[in-house]
């Protein structure tokens, strides 16, 4: 099996070069599948994930769940085919499962400013569940403008835009294996990733 991981790759017209290894991601990956497991056992999430960034890393993610579980979708759309947030939410599709009285997992590839995070919370507990919790792969703190408390992050990153594992550029680059971070706005070198969501 081979995955398409370059070390640069240019994409729509910009350059981006390697940022988080895919060696990095998976381990990443199984340590939050992980705290879920031992987390929700017995309770039988249903994780639903926010297409589309999130459906590599839901589809990772997912192989390392042990316990019972339902998996589901909901499609927003926040970006357009831009770099940064068009400051509204679209719903492109409704779940299908039933969660009222559940315990629901949203995933989500990255949380940037907080806004479709926090529209999709409040979307489900207006469904009634048990409990809602976030998990995501990547967050950025310092872009927070709508806060939303996010129970597992992956990888804390800057204000930077990356590509690649699900995350697009104008649609293009999803299916790189590893993340990527757009090179005109690194020139003082990248900051760190900072795993554990923990500050350094
Ligand atoms: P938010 O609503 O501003 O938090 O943005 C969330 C959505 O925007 C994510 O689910 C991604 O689909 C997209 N997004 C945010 N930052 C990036 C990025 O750096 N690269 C690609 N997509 C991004
Ligand atoms: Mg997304």
């Amino acid at each position: 099996m081979t995955f398409y991981e370059p070390e640069t790759v240019v994409c729509n017209g910009s350059l981006f070069r390697l940022y988080i290894t895919k060696e990095q991601i998976d381990k990443r990956v199984e340590e939050l599948a992980d705290k879920i497991n031992r987390d929700y056992e017995d309770k039988k999430p249903i994780f639903i994930g926010i297409l589309n960034g999130a459906f590599i890393f839901q589809a990772d993610l997912m192989r390392h769940v042990t316990i019972p579980c339902e998996v589901d979708f909901f499609k927003l759309s926040s970006y357009g085919d831009e770099k940064v947030s068009s400051g509204h939410v679209t719903e492109l599709k409704e779940l299908d499962a039933d969660v009222e009285g559940r315990h629901i997992i949203l995933i989500e590839d990255i949380v940037d400013t907080g806004l479709s995070m926090r529209y999709m919370v409040s979307r489900i507990k207006a469904k009634k569940p048990a409990s809602v919790s976030v998990v995501t792969l990547l967050h950025k703190p310092d872009a927070t403008k709508h806060y939303v408390n996010v129970d597992y992050v992956g990888f804390q990153i800057p204000t930077l835009f990356v590509l690649g594992y699900g995350m697009d550029y104008a649609q293009e680059g999803r299916n790189l294996a590893q993340i990527y971070v757009i090179d005109d706005e690194t020139e003082e070198g990248i900051p760190p990733i900072v795993p554990n969501g923990e500050k350094k």
